[in-house]
Parts: C-alpha cells; sequence; structure tokens
C-alpha cells in the first residue's frame, strides 16, 4: 500500500489509516457541538467498524485488558456498564474476557442499534453522560468503562459526577481516551485531570494506575485512568 505524509503530524501513514484518521477527526473536529456530534455519527456508523477496526484503534482492547486486570477472577459475576459504548467494541473484548453482564449507553441511536445486534449488553440506555441524573440507581456497577467517549463535544468534565454515583464503593471507573486530548481540548485542558485529583483530595475515589499506553489509535498513544470509588 502506498504512503501518505501527514503534514501537522509529520508521520507516515498508510493511506487507509489517513482516511480513518480523518474520518474519526470529523466526530472529534474543534468546536464541534454535541449535536453536531450526533449528526456525525448516524453517518460514521456504517463505516464505523471498518474504519475503526483492530489493529488500527485497539483503545476497546486496551480498555478491557484494564478491567481484566483489575478483576482477575470472578468476572461473569461483575457487573458493567459501558460508557459511550458506540456499536459495542468494548462489550466485544470484555466477553472475551469472561465478562457477562455489561449494560451500554449511548446517546447516538444509529450507533446503539449496532451495538444491540451483538447481542452482547443486558441494558441499552440511549442516554448522554453530562451532569443531569442518569436514569441508573446510585451504586449499580462494579465498573464504569469508558473508550474514546472523552473528546470534543463528548462526555463533559461534569460527566465524572454520575460514573461516581452509579458505580458502587469498591468498584472501579475506568477511562481510556486519546492522551493529547488532555491538553488539546479546551474544556479539558483547565478540567479533565485537575477535577480528577480534585475527586480523589475529596475521598470520592482512589487512583489505581495512570498508564500511558502506545498505538491506542493507528500509532497515537492512548491513557488509562483506573480509579477505585470509595
Ligand atoms: C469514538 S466513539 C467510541 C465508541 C466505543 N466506546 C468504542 O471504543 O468503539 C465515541 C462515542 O461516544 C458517544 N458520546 C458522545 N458524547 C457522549 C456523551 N456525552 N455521553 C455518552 N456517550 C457520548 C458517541 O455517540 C460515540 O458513540
Amino acid at each position: 500500500m502506498s504512503n501518505c505524509r501527514d503534514p501537522t503530524r509529520g508521520l507516515e501513514w498508510k493511506v487507509a489509516d489517513a482516511i480513518a484518521y480523518q474520518q474519526n477527526a470529523g466526530a472529534f473536529r474543534s468546536g464541534i457541538t454535541t449535536d453536531e456530534a450526533m449528526a456525525y455519527y448516524s453517518q460514521y456508523c456504517h463505516q464505523y467498524e471498518e474504519s475503526l477496526r483492530p489493529g488500527r484503534y485497539n483503545g476497546p482492547r486496551i480498555a478491557a485488558d484494564a478491567v481484566a486486570r483489575y478483576y482477575p477472577r470472578d468476572r461473569e459475576q461483575k457487573k458493567i456498564i459501558d460508557i459511550a459504548a458506540g456499536t459495542g467494541f468494548v462489550a466485544e473484548n470484555l466477553t472475551v474476557q469472561g465478562f457477562r453482564h455489561i449494560d451500554a449507553l449511548e446517546p447516538s441511536t444509529s450507533m446503539l442499534v449496532r451495538a444491540k445486534e451483538k447481542g452482547l449488553y443486558e441494558t441499552l440506555y440511549e442516554n448522554m453522560l453530562t451532569e443531569e441524573h442518569l436514569p441508573i440507581a446510585a451504586d449499580t456497577y462494579d465498573c464504569a468503562v469508558v473508550c474514546g467517549g472523552f473528546g470534543e463535544g463528548h462526555i463533559p468534565c461534569s460527566g465524572l459526577k454520575e460514573l461516581l454515583r452509579i458505580t458502587k464503593p469498591g468498584g472501579v471507573i475506568c477511562n481510556v481516551m486519546r492522551e493529547e486530548y488532555l491538553v488539546n481540548v479546551e474544556e479539558y485542558r483547565e478540567c479533565l485531570e485537575p477535577l480528577m485529583n480534585s475527586l480523589e483530595k475529596a475521598g470520592k475515589w482512589t487512583l489505581v494506575s495512570r498508564d500511558v499506553v502506545p498505538n491506542y489509535f493507528i500509532d497515537l498513544p492512548g491513557i488509562v485512568f483506573m480509579y477505585k470509588v470509595n
């Protein structure tokens, strides 16, 4: 396959990777509103799984591996919610790891339709994670996992509050995202990690691990945050 050069990154990528990068960039473009992101996903859903296939987009495997490392035993008894579930990539990977009770939360109807078809989720919530109260009881889940849900126009910093509310004390919140978004996304720069740190200082949760991982998306690094809820 021929190569092309992305002038903004100075890296050589295969053409197919460059196309996938551009398609994904449309969902996370600077200044995108939530409504615009939802409209984008209603089209993107048709190419999403081929474009973001494993090997190119490794976030879902990275997320499931992190959750599986945290729960080496009794995985079939753990109740997990996959936040920003998209088409269900994370559930596919969690199922391989032996998890059996997985719910989904995903605001895009088109993405959720594909997730539902896979038959891997018990309950599917067509909701957006924001500061708004979700239709989910407090302390429901052993684990809330988010993969690729934090980015421009996606989950706001204020969504952390609901993640904490729906996860049981002693449970874990796993957030896997593109590392550069911590600083490139204006809303997160001053807010996301500082808020995570202040929630820890306030005793709401305790950091288990913070790992930068290679090849999260193509050759771009991701970051995996694991917090235990207090
Ligand atoms: C890049 S996709 C990731 C999907 C899936 N987790 C994966 O790794 O393939 C981002 C998803 O976040 C969803 N999303 C956007 N804003 C959201 C919000 N505020 N709360 C929950 N999900 C959101 C989008 O609809 C989209 O399906």
